[in-house]
């Protein structure tokens, strides 16, 4: 009996090697990287461009129109697919699946041993509905510009506006250097 469960969790945990597949990784990791950092680039323009024109609130209401559709976009331009993820959600589509909670949980574990500043990514060849997937993730720390919305004291007028847009967010409280998220990319192997 013990056996076959061994046997069983064997089979479930080796899907790569199962699928036989072989990818460049470094240059797969090289792309995206280089998809984080437009990422990054083009939320913190659309974050700017929103308290330039209309203050903390204007900022608010871009990101929550922008930042689902700049993902969108990216991973309409590529053969990969482009999320945030975290596991204190404000919008819920951002959601982790368990893949992502695992890569979470080890993030969050670098950060208590104080090894995640040097070492921010994980990356692993898996199964993905039933598919073979190169997933890739990048942790996302808190800097002092992101406090405004999701920091410990944030301006009523913001938060009335996060109360309503977003009935469970959780995504406040956070201090600076605090693990708050991550970046995942997923691209499928053999497309
Ligand atoms: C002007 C307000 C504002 C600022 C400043 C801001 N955010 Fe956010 N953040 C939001 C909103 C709104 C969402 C939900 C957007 C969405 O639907 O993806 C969000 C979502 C996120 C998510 C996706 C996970 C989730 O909970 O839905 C991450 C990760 C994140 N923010 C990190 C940051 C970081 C890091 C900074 C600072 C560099 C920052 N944010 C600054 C408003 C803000």
């Amino acid at each position: 009996m013990i056996k076959k469960i061994v046997l069983a969790a064997v089979i479930c945990s080796v899907p790569a090697s199962v699928y036989a597949v072989s990818i460049d990784q470094q240059s797969w990791v090289a792309e995206a990287r280089e998809l984080v950092k437009k990422f990054g680039h083009k939320l913190k323009r659309a974050r700017k461009e929103g308290l330039s024109e209309g203050g903390e609130s204007k900022a608010l209401e871009v990101c929550h129109l922008k930042a689902p559709d700049i993902a969108i976009e990216l991973s309409d331009e590529t053969p990969w697919t482009v999320r945030r993820t975290t596991m204190q959600t404000r919008d819920l589509d951002n959601a982790p699946d368990k893949w992502e909670m695992k890569v979470l949980e080890e993030f969050s574990r670098r950060k208590k041993e104080g090894q995640l500043k040097s070492n921010r990514e994980f990356y692993e060849i898996v199964d993905y509905d039933g598919q073979p997937y190169f997933r890739y993730m990048r942790a996302i720390l808190i800097t002092k510009s992101c406090l405004k919305c999701h920091g410990e004291h944030i301006r009523a007028q913001v938060s009335s506006q996060l109360d309503s847009l977003y009935p469970f967010d959780q995504a406040t409280g956070y201090r600076e250097g605090d693990l708050r998220g991550a970046y995942t990319l997923r691209r499928k192997i053999g497309d």
